[in-house]
């Protein structure tokens, strides 16, 4: 297969981490008779930078061209302590999303079995967990009107959603659901806001075109709660953006480091694949970042190319990696802290 991707390093550690899925990447392409194209291409703090833009067009125009995009991560300290500056790197990660239509983030949570007693939650809480997060990625209070009135002493955000909307997002859980246990989980704070329960509301309607599925309705405050309780008991969840936002934080610690849950995404064409994790700047440059992360949502590419052996290899090799110890400092733990570039030789020559 001829793939064409998209390479988006952008700020911190992306572009250490970015390399490391490209060297795994490019052993995958050579094992099994692939040709992989990279088109690298400017975005977050690095392309304010270069070009007072955090999503430039070309950037947009390399994205659409490609079958994929590999991203890395964006943020920059100097913009995080300045409530008035006017262009921000994240506003690069949300333009992006809306441009290219990326309105479903696929985030798993899943554990490896020699990391089990790295987890912050006790082994018998977590064995076995292997859940999904569908966040709704374009909508919601992120895309919502906002502003300031009073003369700037009253701020509004609003949370906005058409039934549509939800309608697609719910349509992608549906779908994962039957391909994994057939179960459900609609996350939202009916209780409380109508937009959760337009969420509800629709979700319920679409129930009956896919009666195998078992759908179960829970709060987000109660969700939070049970994620660290019983992390196992969940399987496929769908929720709104900022939920999603804040519980896939959550869960992506689960597994024992930061650096090491991949995700995906998608929308009608469009793919994008990348680390849960932030641009972690104080490790900038410093090649001790976990690049595991990356080179999974590389995993996840392959995958959603009907690329099944491939993904595998290279979640076998990350498996045999942690297995024999061969990881970055966040995961050594007295023993020997490999480099980020290390690891990633590692895994390249070991596919
Ligand atoms: C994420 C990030 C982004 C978000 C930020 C950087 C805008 O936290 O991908 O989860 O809030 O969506
Ligand atoms: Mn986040």
């Amino acid at each position: 297969m001829k793939l064409n991707i998209a390479l988006l390093a952008g700020d911190g550690i992306g572009p250490e981490v970015i390399d490391q899925a490209v060297k795994v990447s490019n052993a995958i392409a050579k094992k099994f008779n692939h040709e992989i194209n990279w088109t690298p291409a400017l975005t977050g703090a690095a392309a304010i930078d270069a070009v007072g833009e955090p999503y430039p067009d070309e950037t947009h125009a390399i994205c659409e061209a490609a079958d994929a995009v590999l991203f890395g991560a964006i943020g920059h300290p100097r913009f995080d302590n300045d409530p008035s500056a006017k262009v921000r790197p994240e506003q690069g990660l949300l333009k992006m999303r809306q441009k290219l239509g990326l309105f479903a983030n696929v985030r798993p949570t899943f554990t490896f079995p020699s990391l089990i007693d790295k987890s912050p939650l006790k082994r018998e809480r977590i064995e076995g967990t292997d859940l999904i997060i569908l966040r709704e990625l374009t909508g919601g209070i992120y895309f919502g009107e906002r502003g300031r009135k009073d003369n700037g002493d009253t701020a509004f955000d609003t949370c906005t959603y058409t039934r549509a909307e939800v309608q697609r997002l719910a349509k992608k859980g549906f779908e994962l659901a039957m391909t994994r246990s057939k179960k459900l989980c609609c996350v939202d704070k009916a209780n409380v806001l109508e937009s959760s329960r337009l969420w509800r509301e629709t979700v319920q309607a679409m129930e009956k075109e896919y009666p195998e599925v078992e759908v179960s309705y829970e709060f987000v405050d109660a969700v939070a709660m049970r994620l660290v309780q019983w992390p196992n008991s969940y399987d496929v969840m769908i929720t709104e953006n900022l939920f999603g936002d804040i519980l896939t934080d959550e869960a992506s610690v689960i597994s024992g480091s930061m650096g090491l849950m991949p995700s995906a995404s998608v929308g009608e064409k469009a793919k994008l694949y990348e680390p849960i994790h932030g641009s972690y700047p104080q490790a900038a440059g410093k090649d001790i970042a976990n690049p595991l992360a990356t080179v999974l949502s590389a995993a996840m590419l392959f995958e959603d190319f009907k690329l099944v052996e491939e993904a595998q290899a290279i979640r076998d090799v990350v498996n045999k990696s942690l297995a024999e110890g061969i990881v970055t400092e966040d995961l050594s733990e007295g023993g020997k802290a490999y480099k980020t570039s290390e690891v990633g030789d590692w895994l390249a020559e070991n596919i």
